[in-house]
């Protein structure tokens, strides 16, 4: 209540002060002119005067009485000019602390309501559609145990595992290659070097579907970057990646698929699609039971 009447008691000091610090300035300001203006003629005539006393000693109380007027008047607009000064200087402190009141006092914007939070069917839906997204779930590494029981725990087994794995899990999991290591006399470096030697191994999870957009001299030169840009753009396959979102294409970029007549082709699950261009090649994907990339 205190403060609701000290903000309206701050709005109509505000404007109040304004005015008051306007007039002393014009006060303030109309003084130093007329200063200016008087100071050169009132030296000029006692000058005068002082000049004439020489020579006629009854002007003598002239130039004094003039003396006596132009210095009353000066200490005069001396004082005037300092009480001005203070009431300027309190007028500023009542506008400032009076506005700094009103602006407290004004309404704050009201905060936009926070959107609801999907519901939980939803996210459940978009968790499935973007597994990369979700916590993987735990991987089942009994294969990997099978595996090395059965090709072997040696340095020379190295490959034949990292190829078990990969054709079991479509990559190579950390945690399979962790348990090879444990399981196994083959070190992390030796895993790590063989995995990115060999460009038949892959080190991130693989989409459902593989897509290998031809990318020989025919299809090349008929428009297979054309035609890999756009399906990329379409499924949302980020930059450094081969693989959508949702996990469900991954895009190689292969050599000659051996239908050159067809250039520019691509080959998903087996299935061949050429003659494409950047406008159906999204399409040629459907052939893959998935609903056709936007
Ligand atoms: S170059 Fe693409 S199929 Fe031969």
């Amino acid at each position: 209540m205190t403060g609701e009447w000290l903000t309206r008691v701050a709005r109509r000091a505000a404007p109040a002060a304004a005015i008051v610090m306007g007039l002393c300035v014009l006060l303030l300001t109309v003084d130093w002119m007329v200063a200016a203006v008087q100071a050169p003629k009132h030296d000029k005539l006692v000058a005068g005067l002082q000049k004439k006393v020489k020579s006629d000693a009854s002007l003598a109380p002239r130039l004094a009485a003039e003396q006596k007027r132009i210095t009353a008047g000066r200490i005069w607009r001396k004082r005037r000019d300092h009480v001005t000064g203070y009431v300027l200087l309190a007028a500023a402190i009542v506008f400032l602390a009076s506005s700094k009141r009103v602006l407290a006092g004004r309404p704050r914007p009201v905060k936009a309501p926070e959107k609801p939070a999907p519901p939980a069917a939803a996210q459940a839906a978009r968790a499935h559609r973007t597994p990369s997204a979700a916590t993987p779930p735990a991987l089942d590494l009994a294969f990997v145990d099978e595996a090395v029981a059965r090709i072997g725990r040696g340095k020379e087994a190295a490959i034949p595992l990292l190829q078990a794995i990969q054709e079991h899990y479509r990559y190579l999991p950390d945690a399979a290659l962790a348990r090879v290591c444990e399981l196994t006399e083959i070190t992390p470096s030796q895993i790590a070097g063989a995995s990115t030697f060999y460009g038949q191994f892959r080190r991130s999870p693989v989409g459902k579907h593989i897509v290998k957009v031809c990318h020989g001299t025919a299809c090349h030169v008929a428009g297979a970057r054309q035609v890999t840009d756009e399906l990329r753009r379409s499924l949302g396959i980020g930059e450094g990646e081969d693989t959508d979102p949702a996990r469900l294409f991954t895009i190689e970029e292969v050599a000659c698929l051996g239908c050159c007549s067809l250039a520019p082709v691509l080959m998903v699950d087996g299935q061949t699609a050429g003659r494409l261009t950047p406008a159906t090649a999204p399409a040629a994907l459907d052939v893959a039971g998935e609903k056709e990339p936007a």
